[in-house]
């Protein structure tokens, strides 16, 4: 049981129940690509890359790399980190714009791979803002008192839709996944405020068209010429967008919990452009440096790239105990976000979290694909016994009927 005295309801919230970020994980293809590689594809080079992106290599997912196995990994880190089972979690949400299937979802698979049998899962379409919507989501389902655990992934397998005949957008994407495991405390602190926002009207400045679009189905109605599947961008109007909304969430988020910038330690922006970043930190009045960015080595990498960011920050030490950091999103919808978090999981007993071993986790991961293979067998053996005897079931149905009403 946690020793903390319960804090008094958060103003905003009026929930004494806190969700802290107590896990986290990222994961990356190997396969590195390089600006040179990039201008043997497309016309450009890695000087006009370099200076107007940052961008100097991204990661593209190989053959066996899929959204879901990047997730796979980012999340089981994110587990050993929280140092809990998978079946402890309680709601699995993934964000990405690179779903592997439109359905089941991402999520779906992720839950059975890891074993977490006593989740709901679903994924989430928030584009690059994703990540910042899904932990709210987490959060505020946490903060209701109707679950305790959540892990939230964001993944992304960009390469698979950019439009590689398009100097304007492959230059700028990359492939990896984030993972972040959110838990109930009486701790004060955690996520403590968010700010979200759409503008639909911007639709089309950047987008995915998919199955359902009038926009790849009916070029009389939307004459785009955007490609199914394809990545589409207006660059000059989503840079505009960008600067913009970075420097005017972050402050409504502050703004709520009573906080000034100069009180926030660190600043996880999406990763989409150095530029961005840099004309952000003018508009604030900040210098760049608290703003991380590791966009030269992975590129966009959309819903990923703050998670991603975040787990690098943690690593180099940038993220201590009571910090405030931010989390500031924004992309295809038009979708922007900013989430206020105060740092410092309680200590694992203070969580009530079992202390366990890797072997068990491991052990668990095992276990989940046996289960779905047995299951998946099973509905497999019985599909066919039912061919075999087409009426087995109605003499199965007959013969309970029977014993039911002692008719014999
Ligand atoms: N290599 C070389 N030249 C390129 C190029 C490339 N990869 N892409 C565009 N150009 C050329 C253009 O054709 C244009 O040439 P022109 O002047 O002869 O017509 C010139 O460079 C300038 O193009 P422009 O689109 O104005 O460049 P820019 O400075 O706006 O940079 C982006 C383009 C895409 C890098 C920039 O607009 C951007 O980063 N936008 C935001 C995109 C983003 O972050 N999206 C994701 C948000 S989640």
């Amino acid at each position: 049981m946690a020793t903390h005295k319960r804090s008094a309801a958060d103003p905003i919230s009026g929930s004494s129940i806190y969700a802290h970020i107590v896990g986290w994980g990222m994961a990356v293809p190997d396969r590195i690509m390089t600006n040179e590689e990039m201008s043997a594809i497309v016309e450009t080079s890695d000087e006009w890359i370099q200076a107007r992106t940052g961008i100097k290599e991204r990661r593209i997912a190989g053959e066996r790399d899929s959204t879901a196995t990047l997730g796979l990994k980012a999340a089981q880190r994110a587990l050993e980190v929280a140092d809990i089972l998978p079946t402890e979690v309680e709601l699995v949400i993934v964000a990405t714009s690179t779903s592997e299937n439109i359905f089941p979802s991402t999520a779906s698979l992720i839950q059975d791979w890891l074993g977490a049998s006593n989740a709901g899962a679903f994924d989430m379409s928030a584009a690059c803002s994703g990540f910042v919507y899904a932990v709210h989501m987490a959060a505020q389902s946490i903060r209701s008192g109707s679950i305790k655990t959540a892990l939230v992934v964001a993944s992304e397998t960009m390469s698979r839709v950019m439009d590689w005949q398009d100097r304007g957008t492959c230059i700028l994407f990359g492939d990896g996944a984030g993972a972040v495991v959110l838990q109930a405390s009486d701790v004060e602190g955690g996520v403590l405020s968010t700010v979200l926002r759409s503008d639909g009207s911007g639709y089309d400045l950047l987008g995915i068209p998919s199955v359902g679009s009038l926009d790849t189905c009916a070029p009389v109605v939307n004459p785009n010429g955007h490609k199914m599947y394809k990545m589409h961008m207006n660059g000059s109007e989503v840079f505009k967008f960008a600067s913009r909304v970075i420097g005017e969430s972050i402050t409504q988020a502050l703004d709520n919990v009573g906080l000034r910038l100069d009180e926030v330690k660190l600043i996880v922006p999406h990763q989409a452009n150095d530029r961005i970043i840099q004309s952000a930190a003018r508009a604030l009045k900040v210098e760049k440096e608290i703003f991380i960015s590791n966009i030269e080595r992975y590129g966009n990498t959309s819903a990923a790239s703050i998670p991603i960011a975040l787990c690098e920050a943690i690593e180099q030490g940038r993220v201590q105990p009571n910090d405030y950091i931010v989390f500031v999103g924004f992309g295809g919808g038009l979708t922007w976000a900013s989430m206020v978090v105060k740092w410092g999981a309680p200590e694992a007993e203070e969580r009530q979290a079992a202390v366990l071993g890797k072997q068990r986790r491991q052990a668990s991961y095992t276990l989940a694909r046996w289960r779905a293979r047995l299951i998946r067998f099973q509905r497999r053996l019985s599909n066919a016994v039912t061919r075999i005897r087409p009426n087995e079931g109605r003499v199965h149905r007959l013969r309970h009927k029977i014993d039911q009403h002692d008719l014999r």
